[in-house]
């Protein structure tokens, strides 16, 4: 049985949005209908994702965004308000991991793991969630990882990482289904 998602008037943020997973997530929610916002701090990248869906008639903006700076995830929430008016779904996939045993990660290794995977969910969320709260109406979906769960070897801060976006996605799912805003995660 084919099952059809339509979401005609949505606007959709994703990061990470101009390559792999994010763009897939970003070209899919397009054919559903929705509007895009496609955030990525490699410009070009999230550019062409943004030409590809309009190519094929939908609505896409590109907003270069490092998701680790607060200030730039609040721009990109004003950007996609601009250009569609609401941001009703919230995808948080942009991550990065360095792939090394613990005991040869620097401090500067992690931080960076950290700061994107982590911090980056916190700071879009936070960013969507003042539209999302008025409109009381929001959908964000957080990108996890088995990592998260189980713990894998040569990613320990990535698995950290992930951990909390797992935690973070129960516990700020609880505190904003009040406001008719669900946070789920998906784990490919
Ligand atoms: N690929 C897998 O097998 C897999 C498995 C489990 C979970 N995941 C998760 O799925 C998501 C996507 O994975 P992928 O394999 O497509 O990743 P990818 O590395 O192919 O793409 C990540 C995107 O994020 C962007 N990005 C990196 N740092 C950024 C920052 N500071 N600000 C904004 N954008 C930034 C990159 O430019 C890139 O476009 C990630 O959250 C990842 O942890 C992937």
């Amino acid at each position: 049985m084919a099952v059809t998602i339509d979401l005609s008037g949505k606007s959709a943020i994703v990061t990470g949005g101009g390559r792999g997973i994010g763009r897939e997530t970003a070209l899919l929610l397009a054919q559903a209908g929705a509007k895009l916002t496609i955030a990525d701090m490699d410009e070009a990248s999230a550019q062409r994702v943004a030409e590809e869906i309009r190519g094929k008639g939908g609505a896409a903006i590109a907003a270069r965004t490092d998701v680790t700076r607060a200030e730039e995830t609040q721009q990109m929430v004003r950007a996609a308000l601009a250009a569609h008016g609401r941001v009703d779904i919230l995808v948080n996939n942009a991550a990065v991991w360095t792939t090394k045993l613990f005991k040869d990660m620097t401090p500067q290794d992690y931080d960076r793991d950290i700061r994107v995977t982590l911090y980056g969910a916190l700071n879009s969320s936070r960013a969507a969630l003042d539209p999302m709260m008025e409109q009381k109406y929001g959908r964000i979906v957080n990108l996890i990882s088995d990592a998260g769960r189980i713990g894998e070897p040569y990613l320990t801060v990535y698995s950290a990482a992930k951990g909390g976006v797992a935690a973070f996605t129960k516990a700020l799912a609880k505190e904003v289904g009040r406001y008719n805003i669900t946070v789920n995660g998906v784990a490919p």
